[in-house]
């Protein structure tokens, strides 16, 4: 995402951040309809000389629990519900049961820590080493969600499987914390809302950015008007996973149809382990969802149980630019993307890139953008969102680069934010904000004098001295704090009670993601209605994605 940037110039970009960061702190407003209360509530209350801590920033507190954890099953121990289990905390939810049909994941891996820099920590890590005794193990998901002691689940299953569960969860009584993509079309993701709603349960989708302290910041700032206009945003998520496996000196090859093609080191395309064939040879796989064991382990790469590179890579940076434009809703869609250069048997694109129109503030739906007459083009307030997301080469990682007239701001990998204002790379700004004006970036001012000085500090003791919490940890503990406080009679409306990526807030994502889909399979600019975004509307954007049962 730091495309031929020298590491002086992202220490300068992470400086002139910390410092935009204090320096809105401090101002009375920081822009339009951004008060300071609202802008860091956590920050001004900790009056930034301490970190910040994250439960007072996203307004919970483990008051609610007095030793009583929400008592939780996650269902789905692959990779994703190790990092869950890694980075819950056990104060506010528990896990006491678990459902899985891999050995391969549920025997040792989800018990055991994986060395650093995992996340994936293990039940062991949190209930020690006789955890095994504590957490019970259920092949059969619906044993948990019989079980009255159970409170809420955790569902990390792959796509296809997400609403079936969830369902099944709320009508057992239970409260569900999905992870995302929210579901596999959008009519299955307006069902969840409504299940939600009949069966008075809580349920949270796992967009962790919505509880990145990071990228509240990051929203703050921009939404201050520092970076001016805001006209371009530019997203990417690139890997490189067609590195061949090696046979030897010779690349490693396998059958495929008549003949033999070359095996890369693919995330997508995990090796079907001996241990899991043989604890599933014999039983019906159709009964957990699938037909067969290749689908069970390369699930990511069909089209009957996943998504594609947008609902899986895509989905999570869109919600974060449509987070950083206020969560306004896209205005249309194009799209290329393709199975460019695998031959195997996927069934998804492996490289995808998109267009979005947002619209700016000022946005004029009727106002068309060009003038036939006139042959000109209208002045028009629209965001532009491209969006990458390639499988062959990772000579930019992945983050979100947004680039306003007066400053540009990036966000790299979930974890480091730089901003430069309009004079470039190496310039230390500053951000004034006296006077009733606008937020503005100062590239003339001095960094040295003692008012810079502290308002670095106090930015950084808002964004944290450790590596950032990328918000999976926060998820959990609010989605478990909203569930104490609903029991103990608070207001089911209250705005701090619901998860702040609720159901509609991850339909919207998934809209995006699967609405680009369309695009690139119809080759056509798709415009995005209203109703696709209404839960109690059946208008939506996938209606040729039909489930295709087993
Ligand atoms: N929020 C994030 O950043 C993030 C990151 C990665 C994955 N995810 C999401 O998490 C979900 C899981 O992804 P993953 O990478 O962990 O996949 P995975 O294949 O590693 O894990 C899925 C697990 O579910 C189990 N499973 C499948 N069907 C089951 C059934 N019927 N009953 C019980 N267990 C069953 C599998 O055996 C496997 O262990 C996906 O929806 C994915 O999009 C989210």
């Amino acid at each position: 995402m730091a495309l031929d940037m020298t590491p002086e110039q992202k220490a300068i970009g992470r400086a002139n951040f910390q410092r935009a960061v204090g320096k809105l702190a401090e101002a009375p407003t920081v822009g339009e309809g951004v008060t300071r209360r609202r802008f860091m509530q956590g920050l001004v209350a900790a009056g930034a000389t301490m970190p910040v801590a994250a439960a007072a920033y996203f307004g919970y507190s483990n008051s609610a629990f007095t030793g009583r954890p929400v008592k939780a099953a996650l269902i789905g121990a692959g990779d994703e519900g190790g990092v869950l289990v890694g980075e819950h905390n056990p104060a506010y939810l528990e896990f006491v049961a678990f459902s899985d049909i891999r050995p391969s994941n549920f025997r040792e891996r989800i018990f055991k820590a994986e060395p650093a820099p995992s996340p994936r920590r293990g039940f062991n890590f949190h209930y020690g080493n006789n955890a095994r005794d504590i957490i019970r193990h259920h092949v059969d998901y619906r044993e948990i969600l019989s079980n009255p002691d159970i409170e809420a689940v955790v569902i990390a299953l792959p796509l296809h499987l997400h609403a079936k569960v969830a369902m099944e969860a709320m009508d057992a009584g239970k409260h569900v914390l999905c992870e995302k993509l929210m579901a596999w079309n959008i009519t299955q993701c307006k069902a969840m809302i409504r299940k939600a709603e009949e069966t008075n349960r809580i349920l949270s989708i796992g967009h962790q950015r919505h509880y990145s302290m990071l990228y509240a910041h990051a929203t703050a700032v921009i939404k201050s008007g520092v970076l001016g206009d805001v006209t371009h945003i530019r997203a990417l998520w690139h890997r490189n996973n067609a590195r061949p496996v090696m046979d030897g000196n010779q690349p490693k090859t396998e059958r495929m149809g008549n003949g033999r093609i070359p095996v890369y080191r693919d995330s997508w395309r995990k090796d079907v382990t001996s241990e899991d064939k043989e604890f599933l040879r014999g039983r019906d796989l159709r009964q957990f969802g699938y037909k067969d064991i290749n689908e069970l382990v390369r699930w990511r790469l069909f089209r009957r149980t996943g998504g594609g590179l947008m609902a899986e890579l895509g989905s999570h940076q869109l919600d974060a630019c449509s987070i950083f434009l206020g969560k306004v809703r896209p205005i249309a869609v194009t799209a290329v993307g393709g199975k460019n250069f695998y031959q195997d048997e996927r069934e998804v694109e492996d490289s995808v890139f998109c267009t979005f129109e947002f619209p700016a503030p000022g946005y004029d739906a009727n106002r068309p953008n060009y003038d036939r007459d006139r042959h000109a083009f209208n002045q028009r307030k629209v965001v532009t969102v491209t969006y990458s997301s390639i499988n062959t080469n990772s000579f930019e990682p992945y983050g979100e680069c947004v680039m306003g007239s007066e400053g540009t701001l990036v966000l790299e990998g979930e974890q480091n934010v730089m901003l430069w204002g309009g004079g470039g790379r190496s310039t230390a700004v500053t951000v004034t904000t006296g006077g009733g004006r606008r937020p503005a970036i100062d590239s003339s001012a001095s960094t040295d004098g003692p008012g810079e000085r502290q308002a670095a500090a106090s930015g950084q003791n808002a964004l944290g001295h450790g590596p950032p919490s990328r918000g999976y940890r926060e998820e959990m503990e609010h989605f478990a704090y909203c569930i104490r406080m609903r029991d103990q009679g608070m207001e089911r409306d209250r705005a701090d009670l619901k998860p702040r990526c609720g159901g509609e807030a991850a339909m919207a994502d998934a809209i995006i993601a699967l609405t680009a889909n369309q695009a690139i399979r119809r080759q056509q600019r798709i415009e995005f209605q209203n109703a696709w975004f209404d839960p109690r509307s059946a208008e939506v954007p996938d209606s040729d994605m039909v489930e295709e049962r087993l």
